[in-house]
């Protein structure tokens, strides 16, 4: 019988945070910590550092492919990405985004698009765009078993109808649309939904009034739990600057200052050492 304790527990026998989980923490007033990952070695960091939830998010368009927006990012290259997250995470629920063009034509092709993600990553959950317009989707592919997250304010896949970055819902007439979208979102069943960019008053606003946790990217305090990109919140971006990002560290300095002292080490033949040869 094993004798392990929760103290001397490691990463690959922690519990699994499962939607059930974060419904509980919505419960119980616990935040939720979300961070986005596209990789193998990042998404192990970030599994190991405790995050709940783990977002393969279609950011990786402008990230890690260098896209403008996030628009040209396919159905397969998200399926690698989270293929790639999904071998290095053993705690954090993962949650991956369903590209732009591939849940909005018709319902079947949404679900055979989070079938796709769900068989070939082992991913937990899939992310779609969208308030009332979305629901028959998302009442579709969790007909099929896969769990659905919503995403509200801004939807990054609807950039060119927006025109602008901007704070979305500042109106009243389209905060109360937002309002009633996360009631849709709600009944049709998703597990939760992203905020992004709307005032943080209509995010507490919805936090209080649905029953499945939200969890804001600039949308204030008061929502079940937060999201940021992880590149952003690191300091690997440095061309991305809203108010919304907290930089907890600046590692494009940190990283360009190693490769430049790696750069002289090689230039003057101190790398490698007798130590570091055979
Ligand atoms: O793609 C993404 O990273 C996202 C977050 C900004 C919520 O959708």
């Amino acid at each position: 019988m094993s004798t392990r304790t929760s103290q001397n527990r490691s990463p690959e026998d922690a519990p699994r945070v499962t939607t059930r989980t974060l419904q509980d923490m919505k419960a119980s007033g616990i935040n939720i910590a979300m961070l986005t990952a596209y990789d193998y070695t990042s998404a192990r960091i970030l599994d190991a550092a405790g995050v709940d939830v783990i977002l393969v998010g279609d950011s990786a368009s402008n990230v890690m492919a260098g896209h403008e927006t996030t628009l040209p990012i396919t159905l397969d290259q998200m399926v690698y990405h989270a293929q790639c997250v999904v071998r290095g995470v053993h705690r954090a629920l993962v949650v991956v985004d369903l590209p732009f063009g591939s849940y909005q034509g018709n319902t079947k092709e949404a679900l055979s698009s989070a079938v796709r993600v769900m068989k070939e990553s082992g991913a937990h959950a899939v992310k779609v765009e969208g308030g009332r317009s979305i629901v028959p989707t998302v009442e579709r592919i969790l007909e099929a078993g896969i769990p659905v997250m919503g995403h509200l304010g801004l939807t990054p896949q609807s950039i060119y109808r927006f025109g602008s970055y901007q704070v979305r819902a500042r109106d009243e007439v389209e905060a109360e649309e937002l309002r009633e979208d996360a009631v849709r979102l709600e009944q049709a069943g998703v597990f939760g939904i992203v905020l992004e960019k709307i005032p943080a008053d209509l995010a507490a606003d919805v936090t209080a009034s649905i029953s499945v946790p939200t969890i804001g990217i600039g949308a204030g305090g008061q929502c079940d739990g937060q999201v940021l990109v992880t590149h952003d919140a690191l300091g690997l971006t440095t061309d991305f600057n809203p108010r919304f990002v907290r930089r907890y560290a600046q590692l494009d300095q940190q990283i360009g200052e190693h490769v430049q002292q790696y750069i002289a080490d090689v230039r003057s033949g101190d790398f490698p050492s007798p130590d570091e040869s055979y």
